[in-house]
């Protein structure tokens, strides 16, 4: 079962209440809040305080993507704030054991990213310390990029990983989804689609998640036959 997780950060902040209610009655079923912190990547986001205030404004779980250095240093402060799900980036972070089993104790889902250049190698033990694994099928920092078509296979081979190793940690797909490559994401075996542009860059964000979710499920019907 697909789900998607649309991306706030291409929604009108002045209006985000509204944004994320529209989105959820399209069908989305998480919001997917990007934090960076202009050092890790070249751009600067949102954090804590906001996460804390989009705890009290919906019900849908909130998937924070810690683009940041250091992210130990912060990512049980986000469960404290109400995330769901945290996710750390593989290549910010030497002690992932502890950052991940720390998110985890705190009570919430602790998720790997990988950028599109980094190997899964990079990934192979923290893999079993993992709930969900954030592929990034664009360079993280910015919405409305084009997406980078080798993050297909990348997520075909993790798949193929992780049911080998009999894991039950899910698979996550972030940068460029929209109508054109969901299809072909949910084919590959992601199963978390993040969409921005394609979501909030539209007028109505409700129809843009329906749509969003029939061209993901048309493919995997296709998949099965
Ligand atoms: C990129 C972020 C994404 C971004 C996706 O650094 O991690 O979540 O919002 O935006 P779109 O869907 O527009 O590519
Ligand atoms: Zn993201």
């Amino acid at each position: 079962m697909v789900e998607i997780a649309p991306s706030i950060l291409s929604a009108d902040f002045a209006r985000l209440g509204e944004q994320i209610e529209a989105a959820e009655r399209g069908g989305a079923t998480l919001i997917h809040v990007d934090v960076m912190d202009g050092h890790f990547v070249p751009n600067l986001t949102v954090g804590i305080p906001v996460v804390r205030s989009l705890a009290r404004a919906t019900r849908l779980p909130l998937d924070a993507h810690l683009m940041i250095s250091e992210p130990g240093r912060y990512a049980e402060q986000f469960v404290e704030a109400g995330a769901q799900m945290v996710s750390v980036h593989v290549e910010a972070d030497p002690h992932i054991h502890r950052t991940l089993a720390g998110i985890r104790q705190k009570g919430a889902q602790a998720g790997v990213v990988i950028n599109p250049a980094t190997p899964l190698a990079a990934l192979d033990e923290a893999l079993q310390f993992a709930d969900y694994v954030l592929v990034m099928s664009v360079n993280p920092g910015f919405g409305g990029q084009k997406f980078i078509p080798t993050t297909l296979d990348k997520v075909r081979r993790l798949r193929r990983l992780i049911d080998e190793r009999g894991l039950a940690v899910r698979v996550e797909i972030d940068g460029g989804i929209g109508p054109e490559t969901i299809g072909a994401a949910a084919a590959a075996g992601a199963e978390i689609m993040v969409a921005g542009t394609a979501v909030f860059g539209q007028g109505d964000p409700a129809r843009a998640v329906r749509e969003l979710l029939a061209a993901a499920n048309e493919e995997e019907v296709a998949g099965r036959k």
